[in-house]
């Protein structure tokens, strides 16, 4: 399928392609097709990651047999359920987020999916909330997709409260396309990568905006 975007040596495919992967790979039904429409309908930013990413996230997460994990950035709550649908048995989601709006919308979605008895919503910033999690680690898994100008703080986090081989996701580190740019949101994003290579193994994941993945040394 050769056209214009892939001779230039762009990653490009092809929407029909997406959206059939998409179909039979990523489909949401209930509670989680809901969880997903909900910024839309509530008029909140849709910045969710996408159906594929949040399937990525749960089998990560069911493949590694997470049971403690942590989140920042809950939104709706939508990342939180696939997530959250994945633990092990007797698992928890901590999931925080700073707009009591957003954690309002996650938390009727959490019960909607039957899933309040494994998260909890915390309301605040998450870089003060992150010090008082500490006491319910170590954690198997941390899923990073805040604010990004904190990514290197929750970086750091992540390295200190994850067990050994504990896994570190992270979502937009390409900065949504600006990460060589020369601001102070860019500079700290590639201290962000750069830190996590010493302290994880790590890759790249190329989705769209990039997803961070690493397992703790
Ligand atoms: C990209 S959205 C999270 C999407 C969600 N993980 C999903 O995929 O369904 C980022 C969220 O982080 C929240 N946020 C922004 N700054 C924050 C902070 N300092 N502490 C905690 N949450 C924050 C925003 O309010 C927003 O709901």
């Amino acid at each position: 399928m050769a056209d214009e975007n892939s001779r230039k040596g762009e990653r490009y495919v092809h929407p029909d392609i997406l959206a059939f992967v998409e179909g039979v790979h990523a489909t949401d039904t209930g509670a989680f097709a809901a969880a997903f429409d909900a910024p839309k309908r509530e008029g909140i930013p849709a910045i969710q990651v996408s159906r594929v990413e949040a399937r990525l996230l749960g089998l990560i997460l069911a493949m590694s047999n997470a049971r403690k994990v942590v989140e920042v950035g809950t939104l709706a709550g939508y990342s939180a359920l696939h997530m959250a649908s994945r633990l092990a048995e007797g698992g928890r989601l901590w999931s925080l987020e700073l707009d009591a709006r957003h954690a309002a919308l996650a938390r009727g979605a959490i019960a909607d999916a039957g899933l309040s008895d494994r998260v909890e919503v915390r309301v605040g910033a998450a870089i003060d909330l992150l010090p008082e999690l500490a006491s319910e680690g170590p954690f198997d898994a941390v899923f990073i997709d805040g604010d990004k100008e904190n990514y290197p703080a929750y970086g750091a986090w992540a390295a200190a409260h994850l067990r050994p081989r504990g896994l570190l996701l992270a979502d937009n580190v390409y900065y949504f396309g600006q990460l060589m740019d020369d601001s102070e949101g860019a500079r700290a994003m590639r201290r962000f990568h750069e830190q996590c290579a010493v302290d994880f193994d790590t890759t790249c994941v190329p989705t769209p905006d990039g997803l961070l993945l690493g397992i703790r040394k």
